[in-house]
């Protein structure tokens, strides 16, 4: 029955998003979160075994070669939270440090149930490691891990890959000063931020050969279809990536081809497309390393050590709870 209950509402909420998205005067949009189904997780994890997207093998080196470095800060006990953990794949080298020193506990937070089963199967086999998964949104299942936390555990969130990099700049700081709110002194934040590079990289990092990034954004109408009722023609929208110089974003979207007209029924909604007009979906900031300190700092936090990978400009931060 309450599992009935919470499948309704995700539904419902689901397509009031995508009702206000597709309504807005000017561009239309799609909340990211959405990209991110059974279907469009899959996608995502082939994404990262791209050759053209470096970024997850940049912060799977980045956190291999310096998880003991990065244990040794953590004195005592410590209970590890990871927003958006994924398959959980790159969070190994660090929780098996952990779980070299002492009982750990991991809370992965995962908006994708196949992601998070995954996960769980991919680490349970760590020795001294309790496991307690959280299918919520990043806030809510933060504040629900912190509550776990035992007397005397200082808190590690992870928030990894660059995903600070998908809210724009003045959300993505209030983002983590509403993590900032839910630690303690002295509690830290490993964050992950893809740094600038040049826009031919991004551009066949964001808009692969393949044609997976694009099958990625184009299953969120698949999904609208399935999920809401909808008549998208996936043949008549594609998927294009452009760098926004000013924002230093590279930015998604779904360009119709034509003029088209769509339904989607349980939003109770029509929606018009002229030729060329497009749904913005996602946006990935790009940061100069020496930018996290101040970021860090407006949000409540010191940046007390910063790692760069060599082959993929990419920085991992440690940023320590004021
Ligand atoms: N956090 C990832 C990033 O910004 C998400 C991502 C990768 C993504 N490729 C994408 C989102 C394509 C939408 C479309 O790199």
């Amino acid at each position: 029955m309450l599992v009935h209950g919470i499948t309704a509402n995700v539904t419902y909420d689901f397509a009031v998003s995508v009702r206000a998205g597709l309504t807005k005067p000017g561009q239309k949009e799609l909340p990211s979160m959405y990209l991110y189904d059974d279907v469009g997780s899959a996608l995502f994890e082939v994404i990262c075994h791209l050759p053209e997207y470096g970024l997850t093998r940049a912060d799977e080196r980045v956190l291999r070669r310096n998880a003991s470095d990065i244990v040794e800060r953590m004195t005592g006990p410590v209970a590890v939270a990871e927003l958006g953990s994924g398959s959980g794949k790159k969070t190994r080298w660090l929780l098996e440090a952990f779980c070299r020193r002492q009982r750990t506990s991991y809370y992965p937070i995962e908006i994708s149930p196949s992601a998070l089963a995954i996960c769980e199967r991919e680490l349970r086999d760590i020795d001294a490691i309790s496991i307690l998964g959280f299918e919520r949104e990043y806030l809510d299942g933060l504040l629900e891990a912190a509550a776990h936390r035992r007397v005397g555990q200082r808190l590690l969130v992870l928030f990894l890959g660059s995903t600070i990099g998908n809210f724009d700049r003045p959300a993505g700081n209030e983002f983590l000063a509403s993590i900032r709110r839910i630690m303690q002194q002295g509690d830290a934040l490993l964050l992950g931020t893809d740094l600038e590079k040049s826009d031919a990289a991004l551009i066949r990092a964001y808009d692969d050969e393949l044609g997976v990034t694009a099958a990625f954004n184009l299953n969120l109408l698949a999904r609208i279809n399935r999920e809401l009722g909808a008549n998208f023609d996936l043949q008549q929208f594609e998927h294009v990536a452009t760098i926004n110089h000013e924002a230093r974003s590279v930015e998604m979207h779904l360009r119709s081809k034509r003029r088209q007209t769509v339904n989607i029924s349980l939003a109770e909604l029509v929606v018009e497309f002229r030729p060329g007009e497009t749904i913005w979906t996602e946006s990935s900031h790009k940061y100069k390393a020496k930018e996290i300190f101040q970021i860090a700092g407006d949000a409540g936090f010191r940046c007390e050590a910063q790692w760069i990978d060599e082959q993929w400009p990419f920085a991992e931060n440690l940023l320590i709870a004021e």
